[in-house]
Parts: C-alpha cells; structure tokens; sequence
C-alpha cells in the first residue's frame, strides 16, 4: 500500500476555498478564513472516504444534503466540541449565590434557562446539579427544566446518553460524584435519572431565528462566540437579549467579551451580563 498517497492532502484552491468559506458563514456564522490549513488538513480524509477527488465535488455533497448528515459530519470536523463539568466554575457560584435567590424571589415556580451552544450537555447537567442543590426539597414546587442546543447532532446524542469519562468530571465536588451519577463498568460515568429529565436536547443553528414561547431567565453561551466575528456576535447578542426576560442574564465564556457599544446587557461582572429589570 501506497502510505505517502493515502495520507497527502487533498489541495483547496483559492477559488473553493472562498466559497467555502462564504457558505459556512452565511448560514453556520462560523469564519474559516483564517483556516485554510485546518480545513484541508481535517477534511481531506473525508473527502477520500466518500470516493471523491476534490474541495468541489465535496461542497457539491454539502451543499446538496438532505438528509443533514454531511453536514454534520463536516460541522464535527471544523468545529471544537470541547468540554467538561465544572468549566468555569464562577458561574456556577453565581448562579447558586446571587441568580438563582434573586429569581426565587421575582418568578413563580417556573425558570428558563438555556444552554446555547451545549456540546455534549455537561454545561446543561451541571446547571440541572446546581439547582438541586439550591432548590433542595423545594425542587417539586418548581419548574426549572433546561433547554440545551447544538448545531451538532452527534454532541447531541451524546448529551442524550449523559455517559462521560472520569477525567470530564473530576473537578466537580467529590460527593456530587456519587449525588449525580452512576459509574458504569468500564469506569465511565452516567448523569442519573433526575438530573438527565432536567434538561431537553435540541438541534438548533443560533443563526436562526429565536422562537420562544416565553423569555428565558438565563441564557448560557459560553465558548460559542469564540467561532464568530464581531458583527456576528453582535447580531447575536441582540437576539439574546431580545429573547431574555426582564432581570435576566447572559453569562459567556471568560475568554470572550461583549461590544459595549453595541449591547443593552449590563454588565455586572466578567461574563455575566443582565438585562435591566424595570420597575
Ligand atoms: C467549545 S463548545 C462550548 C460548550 C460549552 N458551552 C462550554 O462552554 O463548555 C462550542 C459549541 O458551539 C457549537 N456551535 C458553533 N456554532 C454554532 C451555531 N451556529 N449554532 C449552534 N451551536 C454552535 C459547537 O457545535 C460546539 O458544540
């Protein structure tokens, strides 16, 4: 066997990769300028493995796909679905301390709360955790399930299934280990049955249009701007806030920030923003 030939990169050309980029930002927001390498280097394989020879034919599948496979297989492959519980930890800490005894206050029996960008749901369970612990036995008296959406259908299903390795979970409390989960026998560890009836999965692209029903009382989008420009965010951040009730919040990731001039969240402290309550 010919390794050399197997393993050489498929080559994009300046043409294809400008519209590559073109079509996974129109509809995805994500930019891949900056990628080019990434891209060949991650779909080259693929290409090869469905019998096709170049970035067009590829895109040709892509761009024609019903069934929606393609394109998740193509989104698992440029995106980054990194993460873990207890990521962050501070905004757990707040949600414990100042957002949840705030909105115990202010609502009645019902919390929304949403988990964009959620990869495999540890951000979801680990909200559904922190709000038994807050709630404790008066969790029955409230209604606090959590919505959690990915572009990626394969994160998905494994939020679903809510089985992780040890290392995703080692820095939550020791006792939450055996509070909120099984160990399986091959060492991994599953999301008990409580926790996991928290949260409900869904595929959603956060460049379409938000429908509701009602506004949410927190919404987590955290490490998920990292993939968007500036103009991209902003929009976004719009529909955010449009879409969060009135003393509501949005908490992003640490390493990310909003553009003060073009957002109406205030900020309260690094990546927590509220929206206004007024009187
Ligand atoms: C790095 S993970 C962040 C997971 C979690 N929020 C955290 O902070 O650990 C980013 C997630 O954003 C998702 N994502 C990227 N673009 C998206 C889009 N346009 N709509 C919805 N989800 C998107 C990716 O599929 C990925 O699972």
């Amino acid at each position: 066997m010919d390794i050399t030939a197997q393993n050489a990169l498929i080559r994009i050309t300046d043409d294809e990769f400008k519209k590559l980029v073109s079509f996974v930002y129109q509809k995805y927001g994500i930019n891949l300028i900056k990628k080019r390498q990434l891209v060949e280097g991650r779909l080259s394989h693929t290409i090869k493995e469905r019998g096709l020879s170049s970035f067009k034919q590829y895109m040709d599948l892509l761009v024609n796909d019903q069934s929606g496979e393609e394109i998740n297989t193509f989104l698992n492959k440029i995106t980054t679905n990194h993460s873990y519980f207890a990521r962050e930890t501070e905004h757990f800490d707040f949600l414990l301390h100042h957002a949840l005894p705030y909105l115990e206050k202010t609502r009645s029996r019902e919390l929304r709360i949403w988990s964009a960008g959620c990869s495999a749901g540890q951000e979801a369970y680990n909200i559904a955790m922190t709000m038994d612990q807050y709630f404790g036995s008066r969790k029955n008296q409230w209604d606090t399930r959590i919505l959690a959406t990915d572009i990626s259908m394969n994160v998905l299903n494994k939020g679903k299934a809510a089985i992780y390795p040890e290392d995703n979970i080692k820095d939550l409390p020791p006792q939450w280990k055996t509070q909120y989960f099984k160990r399986l026998p091959d060492g991994s560890y599953q999301v008990n049955d409580k926790i996991r009836q928290e949260v409900i999965f869904k595929l959603f692209n956060l460049m379409d249009p938000f429908v509701y029903k009602k506004p949410f009382d927190i919404i987590f989008c955290r490490n998920v701007m990292i993939y968007f420009d500036q103009e991209t965010s902003n929009k976004l951040v719009e529909k955010f806030y449009q879409a969060t009730a009135e003393g509501g919040y949005l908490l992003i990731g640490h390493s990310e920030v909003l553009d003060k001039e073009a957002t109406k969240y205030r900020y309260l402290r690094p990546a927590i923003y509220q929206r206004v309550q007024k009187n």
